[in-house]
């Protein structure tokens, strides 16, 4: 089985598990908290306007396809999982929207060059694991965007390269740089977070459900597939406490992420921001 092909049956599972849900997490309010946090960064460093040509890689279910679009950009989304693809297209017909959304592995697109004035990639590079196939990700990204356009990704950089489960690579920032540099593309801006503080909010959720399913007698329910039935289930959202903690996260995660043990130890989501100069 080729590098390729393992990866992508993980996110054809992962769609038939969580179906609108399979871009993000089990937990959705965890997941529009770390959207919303990302939709900042974005927002400080790319001006949309209307017209404006975008191809988001790896598009899940379209999420950021169709909040493009509100902008008024004309936007292609593409990725590698036919079950997501499915899903993006359903959710596109249900809105009414003008997404083209098409299969495609960014590695292997053969599309025509200098098509697309912005390219995004939001928690997409970091899952290619083998590092042949990232670089020919990158350098097709590359060849897509016009010259003086924009290339946005939004991944887990880490301080040294490492695998953690198997379908989440951890690379140094320095990597993207080179590789992206190699393809005649600066790095104009580079913002990150670290969401460690979300520790905090995880054990209390563990704990809140398994009281909840004590109280209960029951065993704690299976989270997967994800509905919101079994999501009310788990102990009916997060609750006001939950809620509290996950506010408080984005405040700690500032104060502790200048820490040089929490900078060595933990990975932190940076957005990076490339110019196609040559
Ligand atoms: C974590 S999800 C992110 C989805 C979306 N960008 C978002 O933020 O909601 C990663 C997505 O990238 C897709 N993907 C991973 N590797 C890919 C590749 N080499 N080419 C195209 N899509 C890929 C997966 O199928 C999955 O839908």
């Amino acid at each position: 089985m080729g590098a390729e092909t393992r990866d992508r049956l993980y996110w054809e599972e992962r769609a038939k598990l969580m179906g609108p849900h399979a871009g993000g997490y089990v937990d959705p309010v965890k997941y529009s908290y770390e959207e919303k946090v990302r939709r900042r960064l974005f927002q400080q460093m790319v001006h949309l306007w209307q017209g404006m040509k975008v191809l988001d890689v790896g598009a899940g279910v379209g999420n950021w396809c169709f909040w493009y679009e509100v902008s008024g950009c004309q936007v292609t989304g593409i990725d590698f999982s036919e079950e997501m693809v499915s899903l993006a297209q359903e959710q596109a017909l249900e809105r009414g929207s003008k997404v083209q959304f098409f299969r495609r592995a960014i590695e292997d697109w053969e599309g025509s060059q200098e098509e697309f004035d912005v390219i995004t990639a939001i928690t997409v590079l970091q899952h290619i694991i083998d590092e042949g196939c990232f670089e020919r990700a990158v350098a097709n990204m590359a060849r897509l965007v016009k010259k003086g356009g924009h290339i946005v990704v939004c991944e887990a950089v880490g301080h040294e390269d490492r695998l953690e489960g198997k379908y989440l690579r951890i690379r140094p920032q320095e990597r993207y740089h080179f590789y992206f540099g190699r393809q005649g593309c600066r790095l104009v801006e580079g913002k990150g977070v670290r969401y460690q503080a979300y520790l905090i909010y995880d054990l209390y959720m563990r704990l809140r459900r398994s009281i909840v399913s004590t109280l209960k007698k029951e065993a704690p329910p299976s989270l997967l597939p994800v509905t919101s039935e079994r999501w009310k289930r788990m102990g009916g959202g997060n609750g006001r406490v939950g809620n509290l903690l996950l506010r408080l996260s984005g405040a700690v995660d500032r104060l502790i992420g200048h820490l040089p043990w929490v900078k060595k130890r933990f990975c932190k989501v940076t957005m990076m921001l490339f110019e196609r100069t040559l």
